[in-house]
C-alpha cells in the first residue's frame, strides 16, 4: 500500500512513536492495517463477550462477534460457559440466528445439521440413506469451540489463542480497579435486559481512544448537553487523574478529590439527579464495598476507560461497551446497562433511566461524539490527510509509577491513557504477545 510506505518511510518506519504521543492517521483507515488488527490484536486479545446474568439458566445462549467472527455462547447442560464459532462444520452457514434465547440444540437452516449447545454434532439429515458409504465421522464435525473462555465479576472473556496468557494475568493492573467498579457488593452486578446496538462510520481505535481517556473534548463537544444536566466541566477536570495501565489499558479517575466531595459517589455527576431513596442505597453500600475492595482502588473512581483492546467502562453511567469493528471504517457498538444485582427494583429502574437519557443512541450525550469520530475517519481517508500524524502529546513524559495504584499516572488532564492504548497496538502488531 503506497500510503502507508510513505508514512512508514516519513517516520523512521513507525507508525507510532515509541511512547505514543504521535500517531500516524493512516492507522484509522487503511485496509491492509485492518486486516493485520484482525490477526494480531482480535485474534490474539481476551475479548470482552457479555455478562454471565444473560445465561440465566442450562440451555441460554446468546450471541456475539470476536473481531468479525460470530460466535455463541452458551451455557450448556452441566453449567458450563461454552463459546463455538458461528458457523456449521457442513459449509458454513450460521447456525444460530437468534441474538439471544434458550436451545438446547441449534438446526442450521441450510441442510438441518443439529448441534448440541455443547458444541456436538448429534444430528445428520438423511444421515442413514446417504451417509452409509462412506460413513461420516460425526465426533469430528463438531462447532469449533474457541481456545480459551474464562469470567472476571460475571464478564466473559475469550480468546482464539491457545497460548495466551490466562485472562486475569492479561488484565493485570487492571484487576482491582475492576473489583472496585463490579464487586463492592457480595451478589455481584447483573446487566439489564439486552444489549442496544448501533453504527457510527468511524475507526474502531478512534472510539476506544476516546474512552481510555479524552476528557479533554467533554467541555466543548458536549458544551449544550452539559449545561442541560448542570455538569461542570471545570469542576469534573480539577478532580480528575489520568492512568495508564500496562497492559494498553487506561483511564480517567476521580482520585480523593481536592473539592472533598464524598469519593464514593457517582460524584462526577449531578447527584441531585437521582431521588433520595437512591441516594440513601449508594450510601448504604459503602461499609460493604469497604471491606470487599482494597480502599486505595476504592478511593479511584474510575470514570471513563478503555480495557485493551475493545472494551469500554462508564461506570459513572452504569453502562459498559463492547466496540465490534465492521472494517476499517465502521464499529457497531454494544452498550451494556449493569447494576447491582441486589438493588431493590426501583435503584435498578433509575439507574438504567439514567443511562439511557444521557449516553446511548438516543441520549442527549453519545451523539455529539459520532460525528466528530467520523470526520476523524474521513480525514484519515484523504489522500493528504492520510499522510498526516495525531498528537497525543499532552502530559508526555511526565507519567510517573503509583505504587498503591499499582499504575502509570498523572495527577491531572493528560493523554498519558491513549499513550498507553496505542504503544499495546503498537507492539501487537508488531507480534508481541
Ligand atoms: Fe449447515 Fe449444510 S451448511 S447443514
Ligand atoms: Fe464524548
Amino acid at each position: 500500500d503506497a500510503d502507508i510506505a510513505a508514512v512508514i518511510d516519513s517516520d523512521q518506519n513507525r507508525l507510532v512513536s515509541p511512547d505514543g504521543s504521535r500517531v500516524a492517521r493512516a492507522i484509522f483507515s487503511s485496509e491492509e492495517i485492518y486486516q493485520r488488527e484482525l490477526a494480531e490484536i482480535f485474534g490474539k486479545c481476551w475479548l470482552p463477550l457479555g455478562h454471565e446474568s444473560q445465561l440465566p439458566r442450562t440451555g441460554s445462549f446468546f450471541t456475539t462477534f470476536m473481531g468479525e467472527d460470530a460466535v455463541i455462547v452458551s451455557r450448556g447442560r452441566d453449567g458450563q460457559i461454552r463459546v463455538h464459532l458461528n458457523a456449521c462444520s457442513h459449509r458454513g452457514a450460521k447456525v444460530c440466528l437468534e441474538d439471544t434465547g434458550t436451545a438446547n440444540t441449534f438446526t442450521c437452516p441450510y441442510h438441518a445439521w443439529t448441534f448440541a449447545n455443547d458444541g456436538r454434532l448429534v444430528g445428520v439429515t438423511f444421515e442413514e440413506q446417504y451417509y452409509k458409504n462412506p460413513p461420516l465421522d460425526k465426533g469430528k464435525l463438531g462447532l469449533t469451540p474457541v481456545a480459551q473462555v474464562d469470567t472476571i465479576h460475571g464478564m466473559i472473556f475469550a480468546t482464539f489463542d491457545p497460548n495466551a496468557v490466562p485472562l486475569r494475568e492479561a488484565l493485570g493492573g487492571m484487576v482491582p480497579f475492576l473489583d472496585a467498579i463490579f464487586d463492592r457488593r457480595e451478589g455481584g452486578m447483573e446487566v439489564v435486559g439486552q444489549p442496544v446496538k448501533w453504527r457510527i462510520p468511524t475507526n474502531w481505535k478512534i472510539y476506544q481512544d476516546n474512552f481510555a481517556g479524552d476528557e479533554y473534548h467533554i467541555g466543548f463537544t458536549h458544551g449544550s448537553s452539559l449545561e442541560a444536566i448542570r455538569f461542570s466541566d471545570e469542576q469534573f477536570l480539577a478532580g480528575l487523574v489520568h492512568c495508564a495501565v500496562d497492559g494498553g489499558h487506561g483511564f480517567a479517575a476521580n482520585f480523593d478529590p481536592p473539592d472533598g466531595s464524598e469519593p464514593y459517589l457517582p460524584l462526577n455527576q449531578p447527584v441531585e439527579a437521582f431521588s433520595p431513596e437512591t441516594r440513601e442505597y449508594m450510601q448504604s453500600c459503602l461499609a460493604e464495598a469497604e471491606e470487599r475492595v482494597s480502599a486505595i482502588h476504592l478511593r479511584c473512581q474510575l470514570a471513563a476507560g478503555t480495557v485493551f483492546p475493545n472494551w469500554s467502562l462508564l461506570p459513572i453511567f452504569h453502562t459498559f461497551r463492547v466496540c465490534h469493528p465492521k472494517g476499517p471504517n465502521e464499529i457497531e457498538l454494544w452498550a451494556y446497562t449493569f447494576v447491582d444485582r441486589d438493588a431493590p427494583e426501583h435503584v435498578k429502574r433509575e439507574l438504567a433511566g439514567y443511562y439511557n437519557f444521557s449516553f446511548g443512541p438516543a441520549g442527549i450525550v453519545e451523539q455529539d461524539d459520532g460525528a466528530i469520530w467520523e470526520s476523524i475517519t474521513r480525514t484519515a481517508q484523504g489522500t493528504q490527510g492520510s499522510r498526516g500524524f495525531s498528537s497525543y502529546e499532552m502530559g508526555a513524559g511526565t507519567e510517573y509509577w503509583h505504587e498503591g495504584l499499582g499504575c502509570w499516572m498523572t495527577d491531572k488532564l493528560s493523554e498519558a491513557a491513549q499513550r498507553s492504548f496505542f504503544r499495546e497496538w503498537s507492539r501487537r502488531m508488531e507480534g508481541g504477545k
